[in-house]
């Protein structure tokens, strides 16, 4: 299905996980550099991690069920068809790694020998699914970090390569901005 443009909904959740990607990363890394005492910030800051990803997540989700319900914008017939074919691939790696990369943390956290609680912006709590294992949550925090490295870098040419059109006059980056 193809629509004239992207939805107000749409381009929204597009930003909003674009804002929200970046700060998880950051934040991760910070969070696991933070001292153990005092321990409030690192627990603030661990749990904040959590829930942006948490965030992150359902906002993906979400994007899927309206691109699956209502569809994307036609595709560029001026771009060669390997630039269309690449771009299709990259988007759906990356809305693989959207989903992998939250789920990977979850699964780490609730491997975690501390076994640091996940509660969602303080309030919620979400139970975890799996006994506390040493090796398997090192083997997930590898893939957990790795995976999001690799989000980042794709995520990265994205924007380089939707600015390079727009240098260009081609109305992608416009489309996602005002729809
Ligand atoms: C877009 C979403 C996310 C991104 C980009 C992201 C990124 C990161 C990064 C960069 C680190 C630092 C890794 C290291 O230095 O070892 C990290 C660690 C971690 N993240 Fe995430 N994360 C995301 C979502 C989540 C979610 C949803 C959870 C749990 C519900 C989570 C739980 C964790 C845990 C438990 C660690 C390991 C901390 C430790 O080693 O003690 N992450 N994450």
């Amino acid at each position: 299905m193809s629509e004239p443009g992207w939805s107000r909904a749409q381009r929204r959740l597009h930003w909003a996980v674009a804002l929200l990607v970046p700060l998880t990363l950051a934040l991760g890394f910070l969070m696991v550099e933070l001292p153990w005492r005092p321990l409030a910030p690192k627990f603030l800051a661990y749990q904040f991690h959590k829930s942006f990803g948490v965030v992150v997540f359902l906002l993906v989700l979400w994007r899927l069920v309206l691109r699956w319900r209502r569809g994307r914008p036609a595709e560029d017939v001026a771009l060669p068809a390997w630039q269309r074919r690449a771009a299709g691939l990259v988007h759906a790696v990356m809305y693989g790694l959207l989903l992998a990369v939250p789920v990977l943390g979850y699964l780490s956290a609730a491997s975690a020998p501390a076994q640091v609680p996940t509660m969602v912006f303080l309030l919620l709590p979400v139970p975890h699914v799996l006994a506390p294992d040493e090796a398997r949550f090192a083997l997930l925090r590898a893939l957990h970090l790795w995976l999001a490295v690799g989000l980042v870098a794709l995520a990265l040419g994205h924007a380089l390569m939707a600015l390079r059109h727009h240098a260009m006059g081609q109305p992608v980056l416009r489309g996602m901005w005002r729809g």
